[in-house]
């Protein structure tokens, strides 16, 4: 292989640079030569191709966001998008593409290889929702802004004896708002992956910690539950617990990755790289048990991703 591309593709997340970097560098010293593709899919279907030196990759490790920028892309969830993209893709001279996404970006990365144009993709979402991998790049970076602002949460809510309803993203999936319960002692997580009772797993435990004297609560919020508006408002009438409602929003996909992401990020990309050196496409890079591993896509989109169920006896255990 003598010339690949790289994208980023659907939300953005910490650690994306980092991958970039990593396939620019891990391809160029093994003489390949690297078109970054700019705005994600969208950017291939239009031509948005830039070269990559070794210095295009310089002061980008430490920063959030993705250089190449990124979108969703909806023609290229059609057929004819995808058989745009590997013309496109050929006429550049590429002979692969390296897609660093979550799992709808996965797809298209399917299609790609599908068609002909191998494509390896590397999971990146702060979501955690790619189930063959046990850890995205991005997710350990939100965790720490998701703290960090929770912790601030309860020095207010401690000072008004409040409790504070705290809404994160995850989309369909609670990793954020478990992990975050447990390492910020919230009195409840709810999350998508466990059913909750308004009265079991909320209001008694804010009046049992009442009684036990604890003057503020914290109630996390996974955004695939939502509802946190309206949930505040239901616990401050059944409680006489003055509530408020904070929902995080876009400052979770932000900031400087930390170590962990940039580690993972890096690990990944140079997998991604040596998979196409190989010939090898069609598949989706991922971690397990610390060992960076690849699936096929299909087989990888297609496996179930089940909270650990020791999380979340530890969230309802720990939140006495
Ligand atoms: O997938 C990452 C994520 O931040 C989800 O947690 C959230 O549901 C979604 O993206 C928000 O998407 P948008 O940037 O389109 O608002």
């Amino acid at each position: 292989m003598k010339k690949i591309g790289v994208l980023t593709s659907g939300g953005d997340a910490p650690g994306m640079n980092a991958a970039i970097r990593s396939v620019v560098r891990m391809a160029l010293s093994n003489d390949i030569e690297v078109l970054a593709i700019r705005k994600g899919y969208m950017g291939l279907l239009n031509g948005l191709f830039q070269e990559m030196d070794a210095r295009s990759v310089s002061d980008i490790l430490h920063r959030g966001g993705t250089i190449l920028q990124s979108s969703r892309c909806a023609e290229f969830r059609e057929e004819a998008g995808v058989r745009k993209g590997v013309e496109m893709a050929r006429k550049a001279g590429l002979e692969g593409i390296v897609v660093i996404g979550g799992d709808g970006s996965f797809r298209g990365a399917r299609d790609l290889s599908l068609m002909g144009l191998p494509t390896i993709g590397i999971p990146a979402t702060i979501d955690n929702d790619i189930a063959c991998t046990e850890l995205t790049i991005g997710f350990d970076t939100a965790l720490e802004t998701v703290k960090d602002a929770l912790d601030k949460i309860r020095d207010t809510a401690q000072s008004h004896e409040r409790c504070s309803v705290f809404e994160v993203m995850g989309r369909g999936a609670g990793y954020i708002a478990a992990y975050v319960a447990i390492a910020c002692g919230a009195e409840a997580a709810i999350i998508p992956e466990m059913p909750f009772d308004f009265e079991q797993d909320i209001i008694k435990p804010i009046m049992d910690g009442k009684k036990r004297g604890k003057e503020n609560n914290l109630i996390v919020v996974a955004e695939g539950v939502g509802g946190s508006v309206e949930l505040a408002e239901r616990i401050e009438k059944a409680t006489g617990v003055e509530t408020r409602a904070t929902i995080l929003g876009h400052i979770q996909r932000g900031g400087s990755p930390t170590v962990n992401d940039r580690m993972l990020a890096s690990r990944m990309g140079i997998h991604a790289v040596k998979l196409l050196k190989n010939g090898i496409g069609n598949r989706t890079v991922a971690i397990k048990n610390n060992e960076i591993v690849d699936y096929d896509i299909l087989e990888g989109l297609s496996m179930k991703k089940q909270m650990p169920e020791e999380i979340m006896k530890m969230a309802k255990i720990l939140s006495l």
